[in-house]
């Protein structure tokens, strides 16, 4: 296969895992979704979608891996030729094998204009917070809990009379459309990293046609 081979680690809907094999994500293609949840109805639509999904068991804890079994994952991602890691609604820390296995390589998307409301609940705790203006943020992953350098964001404002729920559903529609675009980005290796700054470069496409 020519281009990324993308992975999306994802345990819930999958709206942004479906977003990512549907979208414009360039010279990166999705081929495998893996699940920490054995019940994830994410799974259900990778077999719709007719990508591969797979259950790989994540460990004991609740919000990380267990060392061995992130070593399992980093293994499985790493016999499979995966140049990029999506996460999609993985609600575990990576910290260990994973990490260091695809360090700069691994992209995750939150509901929120980080470093503003990171965690769990991001929606809810913008409303009681009163912020006019929320939104989603993709950025690399590093060892924090999303702290890593972002990539692209996208505002969304918040509405009188918004619930989490009314306030989500508008975000993820920015979701969908900012998570393909990063990977088209990252792929086409237009993305350059200085410390916390990550900037697009200009597309050079044009040059190619001189
Ligand atoms: C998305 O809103 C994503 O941003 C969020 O979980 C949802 C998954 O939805 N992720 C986080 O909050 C990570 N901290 P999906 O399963 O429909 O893509």
């Amino acid at each position: 296969m020519s281009g990324t081979a993308v992975a999306v680690l994802a345990g819930g809907r999958g709206s942004n895992f479906e977003a990512l094999v549907r979208g414009d994500t360039g010279d990166g293609r999705v081929t495998l979704l893996l699940s920490d949840n054995p019940e994830a109805p994410v799974l259900a639509r990778a077999r719709e979608i007719g990508v591969e999904g797979r259950y790989i068991d994540p460990g004991p804890y609740r919000t990380r891996f267990g060392l061995r079994e992130e070593g399992d994952w980093a293994g499985f991602l790493m016999d499979r030729g995966i140049g990029l890691v999506c996460l999609a609604g993985l609600m575990r820390i990576i910290k260990g094998p994973l990490l260091d296995a695809f360090e700069g390589r691994i992209m995750n998307i939150h509901p929120s204009l980080l470093p503003a409301f990171p965690g769990l609940e991001p929606q809810r705790k913008a409303l009681e917070h009163g912020v006019k203006v929320s939104g989603c943020t993709v950025h690399y992953v590093d060892r924090g809990t999303d702290t890593g350098p972002i990539i692209l964001q996208a505002p969304v404002p918040v509405l009188p009379g918004d619930t989490p729920e009314t306030l989500s559903e508008r975000i993820l529609a920015e979701e969908h459309r900012i998570y393909p675009e990063a990977v088209k980005l990252h792929c086409a290796g237009r993305l350059s990293r200085r410390g916390r700054r990550v900037t697009a470069l200009e597309d050079s496409a044009h040059l190619r046609d001189i």
